[in-house]
C-alpha cells in the first residue's frame, strides 16, 4: 500500500518498557538516532505494574547469598530447558546494570544497611530489590522516561511489520498513526521491545497492550519464536467473582515472602506437602497446585482460593504493600483483616523471539529484548522477578551489538514509496478466541483441547474461507490479526510438545521427558501456522 508519510532514522525502537527505554537511551547516549514508538502512552507497558521487584544480588559479601545461588535457582526454576549461558550472563551482569539503572534515577527501598531485600517463589535468599513498597515496576518506568537524553516518544502509533530489504535485511517498521494513515519508518536496525502477549487469554495481569504483536510482527518478518507454550499463569491474581475479563490487578508474590499463605475454602493450606518451599515454591509449582484444589472441590470446580495475609501486621502490610492494599480496598476486601480472593491468571510469556545474548534474532537487523523475546533465561518457567533484570541486561546488550554493526544504517535507496498492506482481522471474535485459550491452553492441557483450541482460533469467520471484506486498519483489527497468529503459534508448540515441564502441562503426557530437553521452534508455515 503506499505510505502516508516517511522517516529515516538509525534505529527504530518499537515498545516503551525497561527493555526498549534501556536500549534507546543506551542508543542516545552513543550518537545513534532513535525513533522509540508505542502503541499506547509511553508509560502503558507491562514494566509499569510491575510490583515485586527485581531479583538481583546486590552484595556478594553478604553471606546468605551469591551470584551461584542465584543462577542455580534460575536453572532449578527453568525446568532443565534454560540455557545455562544466558541465565550466568544475565545474573553476573545484573547487579552493573542496576548501579545503571540508579544512576538513571531510579531509586530502591533502602533501610539503614542498604537496599532491602524481599523473598518471592523459587528464591533461596533474600534478593529481590524494590521500589515504592511494591510499585517497583511503575518507579523504573518513571526512571527511564524522566531520564535525560530519551528521544520523543512517538505514541499511539502501532506497528504494522518489519519493512525487509532484498536481501532479507530488516530496514524499519511500516506504521499505523493515529490518524489511520499507515507511514513507513525506515532504519538500519529495529529493536522489538513490544513486551507481552497476556491478552491470548480471558484474564490476566498484563496492561491492555500485551497483545502479542512482537510475535506475530516478528513471525511475519520471517524469524524464528522459541519456547511459546511456556505461558505462566501467576497464583494470586484479584479473583472479584466468576466474570472476571481481561486485566485483574496483582497480588504480589512478595506478600507470602512476608508470610502471607494460600489457603483454600474450607481453611486448609493449599502448599502443605506440595513442595518443601511450600507458599514460596517456583511459580509454575503454585499456579498447579491452587488449579489442583480448585478441580477438587467439593461439588466441582470452583473459581478461587484465599490468600491469607492477616498474619502480617497491618501497619506492615499497608507500608509494604500499597498497591495491592488499595486494590483490595477498591475490591470490598481489607487484607490486613480477611483473606483475599485470588485465582491464577496468565502473567508471563516464558517464550518468544527466539534471540542470542544480544537480543539478535534469526532476521539480520531484528533484535528482540524484554519480554517478547526468549534468550533462554527463563526456560519452561520463569523465576519471579527476573524478567526486569532481563530487560535491562539485554537492552543494554542489543544497543551496544547495534553500535558495533556496520550495516546498521539505513538505506533509503529501497524506498519505493510502498510497505506491505497490513494483515487485519475482525475483533468480533477476539472474546471467544481469548476464553477457548484460557479453557484448552491454560494450565493442564491435551490433544484433543489444544486441537480445538486451534480450529476456533484459525476459524473462519465468513464460513466460506474468505476473509470478511472491507476491513479497515485499526489498532483492533491489527491486535486481531496478532493474537490469532499468536495464539496459534502457542497452540502448535504446546500440541507438539508432548510431555509437562514447568508451565506446560499436558494431562495426557504428565511426565517430564529427556526427549523433550530442547526447544520447540516455531516459524510462519510450521504447523498450525497460516
Ligand atoms: C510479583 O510481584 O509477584 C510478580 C513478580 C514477577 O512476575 O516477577
Amino acid at each position: 500500500v503506499p505510505v502516508a508519510w516517511e522517516a529515516t532514522t538509525d534505529v527504530v525502537v518499537v515498545g516503551t518498557g525497561v527493555a526498549g527505554l534501556t536500549a534507546a537511551l543506551d542508543l542516545t547516549a552513543a550518537g545513534r538516532s532513535v525513533l522509540l514508538l508505542t502503541k499506547g502512552a509511553p508509560e502503558e507497558a507491562g514494566t509499569q505494574w510491575a510490583q515485586g521487584g527485581v531479583a538481583v544480588v546486590t552484595d556478594e559479601r553478604d553471606p546468605g547469598d551469591s551470584i551461584g545461588a542465584h543462577i542455580e535457582d534460575t536453572l532449578v526454576a527453568g525446568g532443565g530447558l534454560s540455557d545455562p549461558a544466558a541465565v550466568a550472563m544475565v545474573i553476573e551482569q545484573g547487579p552493573a546494570a542496576i548501579r545503571r539503572l540508579r544512576a538513571r534515577g531510579a531509586t530502591f527501598d533502602a533501610g539503614p544497611d542498604g537496599l532491602l531485600r524481599t523473598r518471592e517463589g523459587g528464591h533461596s535468599a533474600r534478593r529481590v530489590i524494590h521500589a515504592g513498597g511494591d510499585a517497583t515496576g511503575a518507579e523504573i518506568e518513571r526512571a527511564l522516561l524522566a531520564a535525560g537524553g530519551l528521544p520523543t516518544v512517538l505514541a499511539d502509533h502501532v506497528v504494522l511489520d518489519v519493512l525487509r530489504r532484498a536481501d532479507g535485511r530488516a530496514c524499519g517498521v511500516s506504521v499505523l498513526g493515529p490518524d489511520g494513515t499507515v507511514g513507513a519508518v525506515r532504519a538500519g536496525s529495529v529493536v522489538l521491545a513490544t513486551g507481552g502477549a497476556g491478552h491470548l487469554y480471558a484474564v490476566t495481569t498484563n496492561p491492555s497492550v500485551a497483545t502479542g504483536d512482537g510475535l506475530a510482527v516478528a513471525l511475519r518478518a520471517g524469524a524464528a519464536l522459541a519456547d511459546v507454550e511456556f505461558f505462566q499463569f501467576h497464583p494470586t491474581v484479584l479473583w472479584s467473582g466468576g466474570a472476571d475479563r481481561g486485566h485483574r490487578p496483582l497480588v504480589t508474590e512478595a506478600v507470602r515472602g512476608e508470610g502471607a499463605v494460600l489457603i483454600d475454602g474450607a481453611g486448609a493450606r493449599v502448599m502443605t506437602g506440595v513442595h518443601p518451599m511450600e507458599d514460596l515454591a517456583p511459580r509454575d509449582v503454585v499456579s498447579l497446585a491452587v488449579t489442583r484444589r480448585l478441580a477438587q472441590a467439593p461439588g466441582g470446580i470452583d473459581d478461587h482460593v484465599f490468600l491469607d495475609a492477616t498474619r502480617i501486621p497491618a501497619a506492615t502490610f499497608r507500608r509494604r504493600f500499597p498497591t495491592v492494599y488499595a486494590a483490595c480496598l477498591a475490591s470490598g476486601v481489607d487484607p490486613t483483616a480477611q483473606p483475599i480472593p485470588v485465582a491464577p491468571a496468565a502473567h508471563y510469556h516464558c517464550g518468544g523471539v527466539l534471540t542470542d545474548l544480544d537480543g539478535r534474532t534469526t532476521v539480520p537487523g531484528l533484535f528482540a529484548v524484554g519480554e517478547v523475546a526468549r534468550t533462554g533465561l527463563h526456560g519452561a518457567n520463569r523465576l519471579a522477578s527476573n524478567s526486569l533484570l532481563e530487560g535491562l541486561v539485554l537492552g543494554e546488550r542489543a544497543a551496544a551489538a547495534i553500535g558495533r554493526d556496520p550495516a546498521g544504517s539505513p538505506t533509503p535507496d529501497e524506498n519505493d514509496g510502498t510497505v506491505p498492506a497490513p494483515t487485519l482481522v475482525d475483533p468480533a471474535d477476539r472474546g471467544l478466541r481469548q476464553l477457548v485459550m484460557s479453557a484448552r491452553a491454560g494450565i493442564g492441557r491435551d490433544a484433543d483441547g489444544l486441537g480445538l483450541a486451534t480450529a476456533t482460533v484459525l476459524g473462519d469467520p465468513t464460513g466460506d474461507g474468505t476473509v470478511p471484506a472491507g476491513l479497515a486498519a485499526t489498532r483492533e483489527t491489527v491486535e486481531a490479526a496478532n493474537l490469532r497468529m499468536a495464539s496459534a503459534a502457542l497452540l502448535a508448540a504446546a500440541a507438539a510438545r508432548e510431555e509437562s515441564r514447568g508451565c506446560h502441562v499436558r494431562t495426557d503426557f504428565p511426565e517430564r521427558s529427556d526427549a523433550w530437553s530442547t526447544s520447540v521452534l516455531v516459524e510462519l508455515g510450521g504447523a498450525g501456522l497460516v
